[in-house]
């Protein structure tokens, strides 16, 4: 008699609390929660092997790995069919609003991808959570709020550090890194924080960021002085995808103040400097893959660098840092934390409006060990991962650096 009521107040209790929890974090998050998520491997007619891998002559291997936050990544193998690689894992790491496309966008012998197959590398391609080339997430839709509700500091504590140990279980090798612009700057403050540096035998930064503190990119500037990021979330606009409603008002907005005749027709230079070598007959190819769609907070985070100038954490503003970081002011990543063992390549132009050669220089005296400086004058940010001149004047130099003992 005494034993069934208190049964039935433990079950009810039990029950009541996973409801409770079902009812706070949604019933599907719950559910989900529960079991814990493994890479797959996949095949997907519209990724980025059936695109732009397969047909081009080189096999290519698909898999979604999981973050801890649920979120799905696109990550890709791709291999040459005539030889084994021999030199050990490449992971590539894309800038803002790519995908893992960007590295293998221009033709096999002009795109860093390619090229590193061709030299005997096991290359990987990587995209962040919301590239239209990752898998969404275990609970919520593109479509929900939630899925939107990260910054570039979920990119530095999840996506790298999934996407690196992944790699690093495959193969169980050590990893040469290659990093674009925002690539960079979520790979200089993983590297800076925990075992993530260990998985990595060198570290190729192409228009490298940390500091922005000089940036002459009007469009940039104008996003972050008019707080156009914060007035956008207060707003409840949580998404930025360049091709819809919002993204046009955004464009409109921002070529309004700027008066300038070109702003339409050539955004890309607008925000990242004017780019040397893009072949202009390849821009509607260019187009057809499309910038990807990012989080409000995301950008307002890269607003946030731009305002204040601190390679810091997302500022939640004063009371609700507390809660987050027992702080009123959002914490720094240590750039000094990153292991002098690890080499590091910088390569920067003297045209790029965005990873401007102050921002480098400052970069470059606070990181412990650079091995290797080179400087592009005529070099915008764009070029680096599309100039038809990279090859050349960048990833030759690249593949002495990582074959370098
Ligand atoms: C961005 O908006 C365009 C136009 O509405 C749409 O076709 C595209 O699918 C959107 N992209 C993403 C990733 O949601
Ligand atoms: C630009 O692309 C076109 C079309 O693929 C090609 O014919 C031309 O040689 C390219 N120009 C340069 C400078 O690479």
């Amino acid at each position: 008699m005494e034993i069934l009521p208190r049964l039935h107040f433990v079950v009810v209790s039990w029950w009541g609390t996973v409801i409770l929890h079902c009812l706070v974090a949604s019933v599907v998050h719950c559910v989900a929660n529960s079991v814990p998520l493994v890479a797959q491997s996949v095949s997907n007619p519209s990724g980025i092997c059936a695109l732009l891998v397969l047909n081009r002559g080189y096999n290519c291997q698909e898999f979604k790995v999981p973050t801890t936050d649920g979120f799905w990544l696109g990550v890709q193998r791709i291999s040459s069919r005539k030889f084994r690689a021999s030199k050990g894992p490449a992971f590539l790491y894309h800038g803002l609003m790519q995908g893992g496309d960007i590295w293998v966008l221009n033709a096999p012998e002009e795109s860093l991808g390619f090229l590193l197959v061709d030299n005997g590398y096991d290359v990987w391609l990587g995209s962040t959570r919301s590239s239209k080339f990752s898998y969404g997430h275990a609970s919520f839709l593109r479509s929900d709020p939630e899925f939107w509700n990260w910054g570039w500091d979920d990119l530095v504590s999840e996506d790298l550090p999934s996407m690196l140990r992944f790699v690093h279980m495959q193969t169980s090798q050590l990893i040469y890194f290659v990093g674009y612009s925002q690539g960079t700057m979520t790979a200089f403050a993983a590297f800076s924080q925990s075992d993530v540096a260990d998985l990595v035998k060198k570290a190729a930064m192409l228009s490298p960021i940390a500091y922005l503190n000089h940036v002459t990119s009007p469009v940039a500037s104008i996003v972050s002085w008019l707080f156009l990021d914060k007035v956008l979330l207060l707003a409840g606009v949580h998404q930025f995808n360049i091709s819809d409603a919002g993204g046009k008002q955004v464009i409109n907005a921002v070529c309004s103040k700027l008066k300038r005749a070109d702003c339409f027709s050539d955004l890309l230079s607008l925000v990242t400097g004017p780019n040397c070598c893009i072949n202009k007959s390849l821009i509607s190819y260019y187009n057809k893959f499309e910038l990807q769609t990012t989080s409000m907070k995301n950008l307002a985070q890269m607003a946030q660098l731009l305002r204040t100038g601190r390679f810091g954490k997302y500022d939640y503003g004063w009371f609700r840092n507390l809660g987050h970081y027992g702080d009123f002011f959002p914490p720094s990543y240590q750039l000094r934390n990153i292991p002098g063992s690890l080499p590091i390549m910088l390569a920067h132009g003297g045209q790029d409006q965005l990873a401007d050669e102050m921002d480098v220089r400052h970069l470059m005296l606070e990181l412990p060990s650079v091995t290797q400086l080179l400087f592009v004058p005529h070099y915008a940010h764009g070029d680096f991962v599309l100039g038809f001149s990279a090859r050349t004047l960048v990833y030759h130099k690249l593949l002495l650096f990582f074959a370098a003992t």
